[in-house]
């Protein structure tokens, strides 16, 4: 038996067996994908940079006109409750907070609809060093998604679809372009460096605003990295000497090829190197009982 399968899932107040947990039909996240989410990697159990997810969490609710339904203190315990279950164990958590189930099916927001909230963790695949080494490939496709990407919201097709073609064309991530400017992956942040200069593009509607992004972002004001937010265009990526992807569940990874044609030499590069022993030392930190940065 697969060890999710004794999980148990959290949904809307109540652990229950994940094969049992479900939302009704009428949910409007299912039917309009009227909903939020978040993806928060807890390092030997230990939850990484929640305040910033959470945060998170307040802005993509807002932007769609709701309020939390729970209180810090709320999610707090439910991450614990979850993580307790993979004692020890780096692991993910997802959450997911929908408008909520009216019988009706109409776009007009419901002026009384209670959200949905549910939640369940996973076992983070450990990273091996050879495939860190390794690095992983990656195309360049157009962005056909909406305005609002910095939205974590749960309508995800474009992505889905850009990164269907990503894996037919043997590459692990699209990078998403619009007008000529490079925003970021079809599930993680950008980076590009450019003579010593570390670049990823600035905060705007366009691309999520990545929490593993501010980190290495911090990191590198914290190291001494020199680094910049400004627009990247197609022709400094195709030029640049490394290209990063960040996420919660890839950590800080190094693209090493680029439509078919190596990045820099066609191996991760040595300011990758630097940023990836720096964030590893951060999550060790975190495995054993400390802080990362200010969570
Ligand atoms: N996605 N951009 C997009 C479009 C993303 O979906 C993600 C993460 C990121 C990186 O954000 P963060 O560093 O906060 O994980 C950027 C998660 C991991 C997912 O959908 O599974």
């Amino acid at each position: 038996m697969a060890v999710t399968d004794t999980l148990l899932a959290y949904v809307n107040g109540d652990y229950v067996p994940r094969d049992q947990a479900c939302v009704p039909l009428t949910d409007r996240g299912l039917l309009f994908g009227d909903s939020v989410y978040e993806v928060i990697p807890a390092y030997g159990g230990r939850p990484f940079r929640v305040t910033h997810h959470l945060d998170r969490l307040d802005r993509s609710l807002a932007a769609i006109r709701m309020h939390n339904p729970l209180a810090r203190d709320a999610w707090g315990a439910m991450f614990d409750h979850l993580t307790a279950q993979l004692p020890g164990q780096d692991q993910s958590v997802y959450l997911q907070v929908t408008r909520g189930d009216y019988p009706v099916r109409r776009q007009a927001i419901p002026a009384q609809v209670k959200p949905n909230v549910f939640a369940f963790n996973a076992l983070l695949p450990q990273r091996s060093p050879a495939v860190a080494e390794r690095g992983i490939a990656a195309i360049t496709l157009d962005d056909i998604r909406w305005h609002r990407c910095d939205i974590k919201a749960t309508t995800l097709l474009a992505n889905v679809l850009a990164r269907a073609q990503a894996t037919e064309e043997g590459a692990d991530e699209a990078i998403l372009v619009r007008d000529g400017q490079v925003l970021e992956g079809t599930a993680s942040n950008l980076f590009i460096v450019s003579n010593g200069l570390l670049i990823t593009p600035p905060d705007s509607p366009e691309l999520l605003p990545g929490v593993t992004r501010d980190l290495v972002l911090e990191l590198a004001r914290d190291g001494g990295i020199p680094y910049a937010q400004a627009a990247i265009g197609v022709a400094e990526l195709d030029s640049a000497d490394e290209i990063w992807v960040t996420s919660s569940t890839r950590e800080v990874t190094a693209v090493v090829t680029l439509n078919g044609r190596p990045v820099g030499n066609g191996s991760p590069g040595e300011l990758w190197r630097r940023m990836d022993a720096l964030f590893q030392a951060c999550k060790e930190r975190l495995r054993l009982g400390g802080d990362c940065h200010d969570d």
